[in-house]
């Protein structure tokens, strides 16, 4: 179903709003992008604690977990961002309990399944970073063939992070850059950031505006390392689950643009 804009009172139980948040609310307005975000990445974290404070099985943790991930999708295209990226399952996670790792991809079936419609019908462009033929073939298939039906829509590119470390990707892109040395169309000494930059799955994104990470840790955890180098970090003790668009506006509201911002892949002040 198309997203429509809700009416102002929609907004009206909104915590820890933005002074500018809370104008657009007394004006009537639905809340806006603070000036100069564009790309919004999560560290979504803390489903096994809030399954555990709930006396729950971790799985149950991870399947709010992929609740909150369709509200914050679903806000995120509403309030007009060009791109979010998600970090749904690090290199790492291949190494968690093998019942684990099967109802992670469970819900990333179901995923792509369910929320086909909603992609479509809402101009997301769907995107996989990371080394995704690590994923099994029922993931794959259906993940694939989602990401070819909405690869001409216009209004905001959604980045699954599966099977991603951003070590890993840096790694890929030097081999691939590599490999067009090795075949003479690069010329090594005019390799640039921009070459780079160009070489990630990530490529064509602007660079992360907001990093967000849930649950109260501070690290950067391997993402996009590359990307988010002026990124504005956001840690937040709510856990995922109980993540919504809520705090995705309290994030937001935090922001400060970096005067000194530039497009990924241009030299930017320190
Ligand atoms: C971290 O919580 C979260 C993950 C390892 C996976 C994130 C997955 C989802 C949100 C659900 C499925 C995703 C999609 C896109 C449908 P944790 O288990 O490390 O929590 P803990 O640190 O409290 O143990």
């Amino acid at each position: 179903m198309p997203l429509l804009p809700h009416p102002a009172w929609h907004w009206l139980f909104v915590g820890r709003l933005s002074p500018l948040v809370i104008r657009q609310i007394l004006m009537g307005a639905e809340p806006h992008l603070p000036p100069g975000v564009r790309h919004v990445a999560v560290i979504m974290d803390g489903n096994g604690r809030w399954a555990q404070q709930q006396g729950l099985p971790r799985l149950e943790g991870h399947r709010r977990g992929a609740r909150s991930v369709r509200e914050v999708v679903r806000a995120a295209r509403q309030l007009g961002l060009s791109a979010l990226t998600l970090y749904a399952f690090s290199e790492q996670n291949w190494e968690r309990p093998l019942e684990e790792v099967q109802g992670l991809m469970q819900l990333l079936h179901d995923y792509v399944i369910d929320e086909r419609r909603e992609i479509l019908d809402n101009g997301i462009r769907l995107q996989a970073i990371g080394n995704i033929s690590r994923l099994p073939e029922y993931v794959l298939r259906p993940l694939a063939s989602l990401m070819a039906e909405s690869a001409a829509n216009q209004g905001m590119v959604l980045s699954l992070a599966l099977s991603y470390g951003g070590r890993e990707s840096l790694a890929d892109a030097m081999q691939k850059l590599a490999q067009e040395v090795a075949t003479g169309t690069l010329d090594p000494a005019a390799i640039g950031e921009d070459d780079l930059t160009a070489a990630l799955k990530t490529a064509g994104l602007p660079q992360v505006d907001l990093l967000i990470r849930t649950s109260g840790e501070q690290r950067t955890s391997n993402f996009l390392l590359w990307e988010s180098t002026h990124a504005q970090f956001y840690a937040t003790s709510v856990l995922w689950p109980d993540f919504g668009k809520a705090e995705l506006l309290a994030a937001l509201g935090a922001y400060h643009a970096e005067p000194s911002a530039q497009p990924l892949g241009r030299d930017a002040d320190v």
